[in-house]
Formats: C-alpha cells, structure tokens, sequence
C-alpha cells in the first residue's frame, strides 16, 4: 500500500521537544477559552494545551481551535482531561471552577472552588514541577493562597490575575471622561480583586500631571466632580457585565494574555497581581493581594513599593482583613 507521507518527506531527525513558551489552561470555560484565545492570537505561545473534566466540550473547543491553527503561525493546540499531557507547561493558567450568579459576590464561591483546586494544583505540579501558576478563578486573591499553600513552589511561581482587569477597567473609564487613550492615563487599583479594591487616586496622572495637583478632591468624598464614581463603576462591572450576558470573558482574556506574555517574553513589565503582601504597606495577615509587580520567567521578581497616601493604606489593610477573615473558615 502507498504511504504519501513517507513519500513526500524523508526523516532526518526526530522534532526537538521544545517546552520553552508550552502554557497550560485549565478550564475550557468562557474564561478559560477567552484567555486561549487571547493567547494565540497574539502570538505569546505557540503551544497551548487545555484541560477540562467535561470530555466532549474540551475535545470540541481544542477541534475548534485547530481548525483555525493556519491563521494562528500554527500554534499546536492540544487537549486532554489527562495531565500528563501538560508536562513541562512553562506557565498553568488556572480558570476552572463555578462562577459568580446575578447578585453574587466574588467571596461566595471561595470553598467550592477551593475544592476544585485541591484536584487541580498537585496534578499541574507534579507534571510541571518548575512552572508558574496564573491563578484566574475567583475569589482570585484566596484562591492563589489556596494554589501557593497546595503547590509547593515559592512564592515568586504562584500569581493570581488579581486587579491587572480592573486597572483596565479603571484606566479605560478615566481614559473615557478626559478623551484620552487608556495606554496613556496612568493609575492603579490594588488589594481585592473585588468589592474592597483600592484605588490609588494619589497617582493618577497623564504625562505625569496628577489629577490631584489640578483637583486635590478627585477621588474624595468632597470632590465636585464626582471622581470617585470611577472607582464604584470599577467595583460594579463586574456585576453589570454578568447581568447583562452572563459572565464576563473577552477582557479577562486579554488581561491574562498581557500577564502570559510578560512571563514567556521575560518583559518585566510591571502589573497588579495578587502576590504574598505579608510584611508589605503594615499587613501582618499571610495574604494575597495585587500590588504591582515585576513579571518574568521566574514569575514575580520585585514589588513596586508605592507611596500610599494613610487613607489608601488604610483601605488597603481592611482588604487584607477581609481575605484573612475568609481565609479562616476554609477547609482544604
Ligand atoms: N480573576 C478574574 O478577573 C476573573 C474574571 C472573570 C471570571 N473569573 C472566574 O473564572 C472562573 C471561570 O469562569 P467561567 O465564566 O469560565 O466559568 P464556566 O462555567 O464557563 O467554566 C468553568 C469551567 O471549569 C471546568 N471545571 C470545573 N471543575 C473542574 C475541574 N475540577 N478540573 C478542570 N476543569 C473544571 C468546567 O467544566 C467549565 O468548563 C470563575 O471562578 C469566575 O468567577 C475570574
């Protein structure tokens, strides 16, 4: 019988194993799948593999994507519910899990996801032992304790998503009200990836202008013009985006996209991401929150060490309360 392969290509040598940008996703959710895709539509690995417990979904969204590897510099895109095949994974994006319902808050989804990770960190581990996890699912900032506390690896290798989606969302609302481009409109929100965020108003510049040196309300109370209702619709999106479709995707995706590409690319750029801030701004509590952080191949190599004003630190030691009050019931 005709074998074409072997008449078209003669064998010199056998493909080298190259793990150097393989990222995991597990999770083929609206999350899970969005952040895939950001992935390899920007270019950031060329070889992504998905994990899901429900087969034919997984096998259904890996087929969708081959299909479109052509337009993808053919990127290899594999899936499995078996995690042997995400060994060497040099980043594991974690998306798996419940999500939030209408009206439901980050926190009250923190021990049945707890649950879902107990299956999933000691399996990405023992097959990746020297990889990075992005931790996605919510309560994001408890969920990365719960990822560093089960996985073993230092600190620097366990990062959650954090307040990197809701920078962009601050940024994107301010960049709208001063008709500037969001890349330009400089600001941060740290601590809880949810309803006790902090925004750090104190630094909100463009071109390095601050906002408060033109109004030194913005962002108070007593501010005529109403900054703070910023901060609100940043806490709210969330929430407005799940009562309107569902579920929120393409932005987390693009979010996790710029986190993965710092990691693989070695950039350095600085993101919020939740990280071990023990020790950092007067938190005593062993808790994660975003701070901005240094991104590279070994995961988190800095802490940006901003200066708060006591009002924002403030706020930012009642997040680390809350995480820690939550944190104290869990059971894993
Ligand atoms: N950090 C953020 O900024 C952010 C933003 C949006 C959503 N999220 C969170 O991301 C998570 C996923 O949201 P979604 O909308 O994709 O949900 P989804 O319901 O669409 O998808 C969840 C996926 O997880 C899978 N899953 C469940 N248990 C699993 C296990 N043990 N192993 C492997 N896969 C498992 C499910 O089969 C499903 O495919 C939620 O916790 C949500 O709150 C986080």
């Amino acid at each position: 019988m005709v074998n074409t392969k072997e008449a078209l290509l003669s064998m010199i040598s056998q493909p080298a194993e190259d793990s150097g940008s393989k990222v995991t996703v597990v999770g083929v959710g609206q999350v899970g799948m969005a952040c895939a895709f950001s992935i390899l539509s920007q270019g950031v690995s060329s070889e992504v593999v998905l994990v899901d417990v429900v087969a034919d979904k997984l096998k259904g969204e890996m087929m969708d994507l081959q299909h479109g590897a052509l337009f993808l510099k053919n990127a290899k895109i594999v899936a499995d519910t078996d995690y042997a095949v995400t060994a060497g994974s040099k980043l594991c994006i974690i998306t798996a899990g419940v999500r939030q319902k209408e009206g439901e808050s980050r926190l009250d989804l923190v021990q049945r996801n707890t649950d879902v990770l107990k299956h999933i960190v000691p399996k990405l581990v023992q097959y990746s032992p020297d990889t990075i996890l992005l931790v996605v699912s919510n309560p994001v900032d408890i969920l990365t304790y719960v990822a560093w506390k089960l996985s073993g690896l230092p600190k620097n290798r366990v990062i959650g998503s954090g307040t990197n989606l809701d920078t962009s969302r601050f940024r994107f609302l301010i960049s709208q009200k001063l008709g500037v481009a969001p890349s330009s409109v400089h600001g941060w929100i740290i601590g809880e990836h949810g309803d006790s965020s902090v925004a750090i108003w104190s630094g909100v510049n463009v071109a390095g202008v601050r906002l408060r040196e033109i109004n030194a309300a913005v962002g108070t109370e007593s501010d005529p013009e109403n900054w703070k209702d910023i901060h609100k619709q940043v806490i709210m999106s969330a929430y407005d985006v799940i009562k309107l479709k569902g579920y929120t995707s393409w932005a987390i995706g693009l979010s996790v996209a710029s986190l993965a590409s710092s990691i693989l690319r070695n950039s350095n750029n600085v993101h919020a991401v939740s990280t071990y801030v023990k020790g950092l701004h007067q938190v005593e509590q062993d808790v994660f929150l975003s701070v901005p952080a240094v991104l590279g191949e070994n995961g988190i190599s800095l802490i940006v060490k901003q200066r708060l004003t006591p009002e924002e630190n403030q706020s930012l030691l009642k997040s680390a309360s809350v995480m820690a009050e939550v944190q104290e019931g869990l059971k894993f």
